[in-house]
């Protein structure tokens, strides 16, 4: 097993303008040199926003019939590479994504929208944006944070969320993340919107308007077959998407796949939080017609 002691936990830096630590810009150059081709397609999210699920979608709706040895023996991350990362024994995003074989090259990234490589919107590639309601995906993230030791210590459940709060989270403030690639789409045509709740109410009807945005005919058996292995509890069973094969993660602490559920944060947030969270939420979300559904 991986030595989780010899990994002491990264720092969290300001790094043009937002909160990173350096195994997300260890590669900045080679990153934002990036040269993307005209049909990568990009998957897009603040981190624990249902980021695996619809890669493995995507990677399933492209090469689920003509690659299947892909599915059993490539892990999700090295499918579809993390663009800006640089983790420990793994190679860069940058080179993984380099070295795609296959065609479209599914590419996935967490950074917001003002940071993401110039080449990709000049060639004006397709990019899948999922959102997830801020009080489950604070929950996810200090979960992850407390397992993931290339990210930095979350302290305890008080302490993490006054840090969502302030934007003091890898990746920068949830908020802005979010506002920013809704505020894209209306000017960037190729750019497809999604939500984690809506996947959770009904995953068919969201792989069918992805397919819709990517121009992609599926017949309604082979839409079932892809449900059917990107449930969480097949993703959650899958050595190849579950994610317990790579280094740096804990999950004697907390697995990749936790709960997959809409509402779980009513388990997290005390009253007080809650009161003093949606008071501020009000504030960083105004002006804007991006809404979220907190349960379902
Ligand atoms: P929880 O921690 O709430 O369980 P990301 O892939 O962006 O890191 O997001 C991870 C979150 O998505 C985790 O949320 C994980 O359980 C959830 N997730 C992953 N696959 C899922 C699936 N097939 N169905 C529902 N939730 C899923």
């Amino acid at each position: 097993g991986f030595d989780f002691s010899s990994m002491t936990r990264p720092e969290l830096f300001e790094f043009e303008g937002i909160s990173m630590v350096h195994y997300f810009t260890d590669d900045w150059e080679n990153v934002q040199n990036f040269q993307a081709r005209p049909d990568d397609i990009l998957v897009a999210t603040y981190p624990k926003a249902g980021t695996t699920w619809v890669s493995y979608i995507l990677d399933l709706l492209y090469f689920g019939n003509t690659a299947p040895e892909r599915q059993t023996s490539i892990p999700i991350y090295l499918r579809v590479p993390f663009l800006e990362a640089v983790i420990p024994s793994l190679r860069t995003g940058v080179e993984l994504a380099n070295n795609l074989p296959t065609t479209p090259r599914l590419i996935k990234t967490h950074l917001p929208v003002q940071l993401v490589p110039k080449s990709f919107w000049e060639q004006n590639c397709r990019v899948i944006y999922v959102a997830r309601n801020a009080k489950d995906n604070a929950v996810s993230y200090f979960h992850f944070d407390r397992m993931n030791h290339a990210e930095p210590d979350p302290g305890d459940w008080s302490n993490f969320l006054q840090m969502f709060m302030d934007g003091k989270n890898v990746f920068g403030p949830w908020y802005d993340h979010v506002r920013g690639y809704w505020k894209k789409k209306q000017t960037y045509s190729n750019l497809h919107y999604m939500f984690f709740e809506d996947m959770v109410e009904n995953t068919d009807r969201e792989v069918e308007n992805l397919c819709s945005f990517l121009g992609l005919t599926t017949s309604s058996e082979e839409r079932e077959r892809i449900t059917k292995n990107v449930h969480f509890d097949a993703m959650k069973q899958n050595r190849m998407t579950n994610y317990s094969t790579i280094p740096v993660m804990n999950f004697s602490v907390s697995p990749f796949m936790r709960k997959g559920k809409v509402g779980d944060w009513k388990k997290h947030f005390t009253v007080a939080e809650n009161e003093k969270f949606d008071k501020h939420y009000e504030e960083k979300m105004k002006n804007t017609t991006l809404k979220f559904r907190t349960q379902i």
